[in-house]
């Protein structure tokens, strides 16, 4: 693994950096019905390299830590961190995360140019052979995350952002989402 920042990040590039937004919307889960939290963030990407992968794949690689704070009461409410790794031969764009709540995922999907900002788009599957979900024995039973997708914009001073995770969850399917607008610190 080398660790140039010199290297080319492809579409990834413009996220390097540290991130803060304080307008974060969660929509999550509540027995009877949900919950809805404002929130601010700081997201911090870290460009760590390159690697190869059996002699014949090339990715670049950047590791990411994003944590989440409620307006409400101030406390972290959500830790995430993973990679985001480009393939330039494959045109691909991939994206792993873990949360700890016993939670992780390989996203897969693509990157283009939008009117001068870059789209990253992701998602992964619950028992799909590429872009699945792990999760333990009790998330499965009682907290099943299903599906997920993610699309990043960002532009030179601003990401914006918006997910949605499928959960099945007391006895219902529920979507999850979250996105915020962040700007360059
Ligand atoms: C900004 C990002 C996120 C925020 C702020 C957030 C916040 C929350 C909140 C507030 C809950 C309700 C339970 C609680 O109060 O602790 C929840 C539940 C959950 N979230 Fe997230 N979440 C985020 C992203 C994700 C992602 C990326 C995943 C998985 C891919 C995920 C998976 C889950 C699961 C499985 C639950 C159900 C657990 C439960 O409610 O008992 N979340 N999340």
């Amino acid at each position: 693994m080398t660790e140039q920042t010199e290297l080319n990040y492809g579409p990834l590039a413009g996220l390097i950096g540290a991130w803060a937004g304080d307008k974060g919307e969660d929509i999550a889960p509540e027995p009877e019905g949900e919950e809805n939290n404002p929130y601010y963030e700081t997201i911090v990407f870290e460009a760590i390299g390159d690697v190869t992968n059996a002699e014949s794949q090339r990715l670049v690689v950047l590791h990411y830590r994003q944590i989440v704070s409620r307006q409400s009461d101030k406390k972290v409410f959500h830790d995430e961190t993973g990679y985001w790794m480009w393939d330039a031969e494959r045109d691909r764009v991939m994206h792993s995360l873990s949360i700890p709540r016993a939670v992780t995922l390989l996203a897969g999907g693509k990157a283009r140019k939008e009117a001068g900002a870059t789209v990253l788009e992701v998602s992964a599957k619950l028992g799909d052979s590429d872009w699945g979900i792990i999760q333990s024995p009790f998330m499965r039973d009682n907290a099943k995350t299903t599906a997920f997708a993610h699309t990043i914009n960002v532009s030179s001073n601003e990401l914006i952002y918006a997910q949605t995770t499928m959960l099945d969850i007391y006895g219902r399917s529920f979507e999850h989402t979250d996105k915020n607008v962040l700007t360059r610190q």
